[in-house]
């Protein structure tokens, strides 16, 4: 088969780009080892940057996140057992939406779905080839057979453990990475929403976030450690160790049976360039952030929004070198993000060891978002979302 796009990776960035690249009159087949149900089912990030919204409204998709999604003009700091609000709307003028990434990803589906688009899910033992005169990529379809794409160009949408990523020749790409000493524990409960807005909390036992996803569906993290096993936390257990992070000066948290428990992993990650002769890097392939801030989703739609453009230039001017335009653009909010997760990730976990004198700066820090005017537009437009790119 002859394409024109082959894309690997069918979550959010991979349908996003060949609903952008459709619209620009560009082919592609999109393919995931996953089934749809699987990712469908898959609880990921919950918040859409005011830019992701506009993207994904403006360029058709759906508006259903302004329908059905929660806007969401602040969100609270806690710290020292107070709550600490920041006015987005009033320091920035813009919102997030609290909309999750299975909604996302169901509305990108239904709209390629509706547009004839060509996505395969399901299909396994793929393999990526740079080596003859057009890029391939070669699949097992889940009836057997097996097919294989020319393309003009591949692009890697697939995830952290990308294996488009390792398509790179050897030394065509540098890495830089950082680890932390901690993991969330995320867990679903049904129950009413504790607070009207998401609450990111720092207490001496460490971080916890009450996020939310229904009316009667809550989701909600507190910082573990690496090893723990979800199985080896029954309710009592999880909801005594939330109340000892966030209850307290009037709050209380609103319990109820808990669900589907995972440990997230924390993990700063970048490589570059994005792009190797015809093979392109969108999102996690190309880069992951510590789940603190909810930058991980918003980074991949704003890599296709970018990619998609640089890739409509080289159709339109017939010149490859427009490619290499997208590592640059991209990088710059890409480590903003790193940046960014990185920043309130230190500020709100705990670690063993820290000195009285970097436990005191610390707080100074806090003081500085909440207690001023400055410091709170400075966090509030970067989880709003840069106006950049
Ligand atoms: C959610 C996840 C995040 O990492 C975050 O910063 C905010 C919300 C969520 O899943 O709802």
């Amino acid at each position: 088969t002859r394409t024109q796009v082959a894309i690997v990776g069918a979550g959010p960035a991979g349908l996003l780009l060949s609903h952008l690249l459709h619209r620009a009159g560009i082919e592609s087949i999109v393919i995931d080892h996953r089934g749809y149900e699987e990712i469908a089912g898959t609880i990921r990030a919950g918040i859409l940057e005011a830019g992701s919204v506009r993207l994904l409204v403006n360029s058709g998709v759906s508006d259903r996140v302004l329908r059905e999604g929660h806007r969401h003009d602040g969100v609270v700091l806690r710290f020292d057992g107070e709550n600490h609000r920041i006015d987005f709307q009033e320091l920035v003028g813009e919102s997030v939406w609290l909309y999750p990434q299975t909604e996302v990803f169901l509305d990108l589906s239904a709209r390629r779905a509706a547009d004839g688009g060509d996505v395969r899910y399901g299909v396994a033992d793929t393999v990526v080839d740079l080596a003859g005169r057009l890029p391939t990529m070669t699949f097992t379809e889940p009836g057997g057979g097996r097919v294989r794409v020319e393309a003009d160009l591949l692009v890697g949408a697939d995830g952290s453990r990308s294996i488009c990523r390792h398509a790179f020749p050897r030394g065509a790409r540098d890495e830089w990475f950082r680890e932390y000493p901690f993991a969330w524990f995320g867990f679903l409960t049904e129950a009413p929403p504790s607070h009207d807005e998401l609450i990111y909390t720092r207490s001496d036992f460490g971080f916890a976030l009450i996020s939310q996803r229904t009316a009667t569906t809550q989701r909600m993290y507190f910082q573990c450690d690496p090893g723990e096993r979800p199985q080896d936390w029954d309710d009592d257990r999880i909801w005594t160790e939330m109340r000892k992070r966030v209850n307290g000066n009037g709050f209380e948290l609103q319990e109820g049976p808990i669900g589907a428990k995972t440990v997230l992993p924390f993990r700063s990650f970048v490589t570059a360039p994005m792009r190797h002769d015809t093979l392109l890097l969108a999102g996690d392939a190309a880069h992951t952030v510590p789940p603190t801030g909810a930058k991980g989703l918003n980074l991949a739609l704003a890599d296709v929004a970018v990619l998609s453009e640089v890739i409509a230039d080289f159709y339109r001017t017939g010149d490859a070198d427009v490619l290499d335009r997208y590592t640059a653009r991209a990088l710059e909010r890409v480590w903003r993000a790193q940046h960014f997760s990185y920043w309130v990730t230190t500020l709100l976990h705990t670690v063993g060891g820290e000195s009285p004198f970097d436990a005191r700066r610390r707080r100074g820090e806090l003081s500085m978002i909440t207690g001023s005017r400055y410091g709170a537009a400075y966090f509030a437009e970067a989880y709003t979302g840069w106006q950049t790119t």
